[in-house]
């Protein structure tokens, strides 16, 4: 399969799935080398071949979602968001929240790959803000679509490659060797892993903070990235945080979120009680 065909078939079947070309131009390697195999498996000889074939079998539809789902990516990824977490997202959230005379403060992580984010959520916390704020306790819960990669997130196990980033206090404090594989220990393993489409479903409870990064603003198409978003805010917390990738926008006309003072990436949605500055 040349990369022409592909991104040719790729323009065609991504919106059919909801999905964002543009999105996929850099990772398309990937779901090349995916499709590839999907066609030997079916004894298809090409992608001018597969077409007719998905058309006629509408199960296939959902195979092919599955092929374009990028589980690319590592803990304390973009550092400097995670930086601002610790030093002021993070600390705001503890105050407000004990302040209000509550016992958790609750984390979001959507989209979560194989848990990275969530796990180097906990290891901040853990190890560098609970000390401040020692009546409150940590909740986290972090969906993703692929069954797969939540496997792996509850087995908490990974190659030195995905930790290059996290500062080497947090990987001897967090982690134990085993054989070529680094593994959460177990008193940071305090993560709730569900599998949830994004697309149809989000958690019922409130957080005070959600990272949603790297995948529906990204791979989305823009009129289910609006729906989502807004079903993403309605379970941030009045005065909790949402964090987005660091090249993503949110879309137009969610006035509830405001930038985090100074911070890129990262919103705060307006208090009830606040008049709105815009
Ligand atoms: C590129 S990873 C992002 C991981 C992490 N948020 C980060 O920024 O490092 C995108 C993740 O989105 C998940 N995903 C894609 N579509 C989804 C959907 N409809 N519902 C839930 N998760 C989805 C994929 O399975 C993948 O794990």
């Amino acid at each position: 399969m040349t990369d022409d065909d592909c991104v040719k078939f790729l323009q065609m079947a991504l919106p059919r799935l909801g999905l964002h070309w543009p999105g996929y131009r850099r990772v398309r390697g990937l779901v090349r080398k995916r499709l590839g195999k999907r066609l030997r498996d079916l004894r298809i000889s090409n992608l001018r071949a597969y077409v007719p074939y998905i058309e006629n079998h509408y199960e296939e539809w959902d195979a092919l979602d599955q092929l374009c789902r990028i589980p690319i990516s590592r803990f304390y990824r973009d550092c400097g968001v995670f930086e601002r977490l610790e030093h002021e997202v993070l600390p705001a959230l503890a105050e407000t929240a004990a302040a209000r005379s509550r016992s958790n403060l609750a984390c979001w992580s959507a989209c979560c790959a194989s848990g990275e984010e969530a796990y180097t959520l906990v290891l901040l916390w853990r190890l560098r803000i609970k000390r401040r704020f020692p009546q409150l306790q940590l909740r986290i819960v972090a969906t993703d679509i692929d069954a797969h990669l939540l496997e792996r997130a509850r087995s908490g196990c990974y190659r030195s490659s995905s930790l290059k980033a996290l500062p080497e206090d947090l990987l001897t404090a967090g982690f134990t060797r085993r054989e070529t594989q680094f593994c959460v220990r177990n008193e940071f393993r305090s993560i709730d892993f569900l599998q949830q489409d994004m697309r149809k479903v989000v958690p019922d409870e409130e957080f005070d903070l959600v990272l949603c990064r790297n995948a529906a603003l990204t791979y989305f198409a823009p009129p289910l990235r609006c729906k989502v978003m807004q079903r993403v805010i309605s379970r941030v917390r009045r005065s909790g945080a949402l964090v987005i990738g660091i090249h993503e926008s949110l879309p137009q006309g969610l006035s509830e979120m405001v930038p985090w003072p100074g911070a890129r990436a990262i919103y705060r949605r307006r208090d009830a009680d606040a008049v709105p500055t815009d």
